[in-house]
């Protein structure tokens, strides 16, 4: 199969957070199993083109929007430990700047921006000279593709025949643009943005509808965040269109890559292990809290740690663990060690409690990948207390460390970790509810308890170890799917 995979956001050259780990890895996994993929991506200007070895191609991409035409420098690298070349986009006026998507608000012109990667992305298909069975289009960004391929090249040599393929990591986050510069820029007919049309919510452009409405098939990722949204506000607004796909919606469970999150291999932590090995995770817990500030003698104490690695949002339930963590930190039960930026007050409830309990809380604010690695490796236990979560890696991470996740059980968490139960010896971590700070307490009990508990203390890391979430699983599913797409695409 060809895939040609649009998306804002890929490993290692652009992140935020998951999505990009998702089109890091599935390409790799696509590659490896004889599909040829295509990955477009906008060159920012904090893309590091030397350390990737990004070159300048000699072609240049006449990209149609609106009723003019603009430019895109292609340029190419390959995606390390692959042999898929991964099309960079330039362009000086949307892309030759820091950053993806711009601060807080962000830049005031990503519709034009994501506009202009969707249709060149299309452009550039022709380009190459290829025929593609599926565009495989992630998150508001790169949904704009999705009316194009319908609208625009629906008798195209190219394209005509491709399938539209939409996948939604995050439905909060929808790409609402101003109505008629929206549909100017994308080419359509501004008669066709109406009311209930399915350009339209709530009186605006919405990318996110458009991806759902256009595609032939939709996934999202994970199976019960595939039922939340549809059924439940967790669809922010678009259930009904949701409703109205739902024979087309699909949840594919994300997965990991183990060449990059395996601990027996990992180059970041001080000792490799795997379940047999599993003490190995003591030398990575002392050497992170004594890179952390802490002594020896306070690092090779008992206490528990847990750990917490997160873009600060309020998706992720920061405002339980600030609420729930006071009397343990007091009590020196336990210990957390936290990595993340995003909004400044997590970033200052985190930094206030950090001041009140030094030896308690370990921060770091920022974006750091290796001591994301390390804090997965030393930590005992992980929290994601999310409000919502469509699909989570973070807890997959953890889980392949040995690190036991306690997580509300919801969206993708709910379809990744098992309760332990004791009497059965099975499960992988610890789950609730409520979105409340007593329910994450009870479960914070409950994880000193087990803590403490053997020989369940050892069997629940086991279990953990042992569960498979290899992207080359995720990646066939979407195969698989893709071929469903095609049937869809051709049947029409
Ligand atoms: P989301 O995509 O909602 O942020 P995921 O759990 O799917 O949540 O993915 C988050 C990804 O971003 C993981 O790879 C995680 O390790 C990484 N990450 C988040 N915050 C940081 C940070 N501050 N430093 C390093 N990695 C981070
Ligand atoms: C989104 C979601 C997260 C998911 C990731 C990758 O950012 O918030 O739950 O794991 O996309 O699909």
């Amino acid at each position: 199969m060809t895939i040609l995979q649009v998306s804002a956001e890929m490993v290692p050259f652009a992140k935020v957070g998951g999505l990009a780990d998702m089109t890091g890895a599935l390409p790799r996994a696509w590659s490896d199993a004889g599909h040829t993929v295509i990955p477009v991506l906008p060159l920012y200007g904090n893309i590091d083109v030397e350390k990737y070895g990004i070159t300048k191609t000699d072609l240049v991409l006449t990209v149609p929007l609106g009723h003019w035409t603009e430019y895109a420098t292609v340029y190419t690298g390959l995606l390390p430990g692959s042999n898929v070349t991964v099309y960079f986009l330039r362009s000086a006026e949307y892309y030759d700047r820091p950053g993806i998507y711009g601060y807080h608000d962000g830049f005031e012109d990503n519709d034009r921006r994501f506009i202009f990667l969707s249709r060149a992305a299309l452009e550039l298909a022709k380009a190459l000279d290829v025929y593609p069975d599926v565009v495989h289009a992630h998150d508001y960004h790169a949904a704009p593709t999705m009316a194009m391929l319908r609208k625009h090249y629906h008798s195209d040599p190219h394209l005509g025949k491709t399938a539209g393929v939409f996948t939604i990591h995050n439905i909060a986050y929808q790409g609402m643009y101003e109505p008629s510069l929206a549909m100017e820029l994308c080419g359509f007919d501004q008669q066709e943005f109406h009311h209930g049309s399915w350009f339209e919510h709530d009186g605006i452009f919405n990318a996110m509808k458009v991806g759902i409405m256009f595609a032939h098939k939709i996934t999202t990722v994970s199976p019960t965040y595939a039922e939340e949204i549809r059924w439940t506000p967790e669809g922010k607004g678009l259930q009904d269109a949701l409703q109205h796909r739902g024979a087309d919606l699909v949840g594919i469970l994300n997965g990991i890559d183990r060449h990059s999150w395996n601990p027996a291999v990992d180059v970041n932590i001080p000792v490799n292990f795997t379940p047999d090995t599993i003490r190995g995770k003591e030398a990575s817990k002392r050497g992170l809290l004594m890179s952390m500030g802490l002594t020896l003698q306070e690092s090779s104490d008992k206490l528990p740690l847990f750990g917490f690695v997160s873009r600060l949002t309020e998706q992720k339930g920061i405002s339980l663990i600030l609420d729930a963590i006071v009397p343990y930190l007091e009590q020196n039960r336990l210990r957390m060690v936290v990595l993340g930026s995003g909004e400044r007050k997590f970033e200052d409830g985190f930094r206030s409690l950090a001041e009140r309990f030094p030896k308690h809380v370990l921060l770091e604010v920022g974006y750091n990948e290796s001591l994301s690695h390390r804090i997965q490796a030393a930590s005992d236990f992980y929290l994601m207390p999310s409000k919502f979560e469509p699909c989570g890696l973070t807890q997959m991470f953890a889980l392949s460390y040995g690190t036991i996740p306690i997580v509300r059980a919801i969206g993708g968490l709910n379809d990744s970790v098992v309760g332990y139960d004791p009497v059965t010896f099975e499960g992988t971590g610890i789950r609730f509810n409520m979105f409340t700070a007593d329910a994450l307490a009870r479960s914070i009990d409950a994880a000193l308890h087990l803590y403490q508990r053997e020989p369940h203390w050892t069997n629940v890391r086991r279990n953990a170890m042992s569960v498979d979430f290899s992207i080359e699983r995720t990646a066939q599913q979407y195969v698989e799917l893709f071929g469903w797409a095609v049937e869809r695409r051709q049947q029409m």
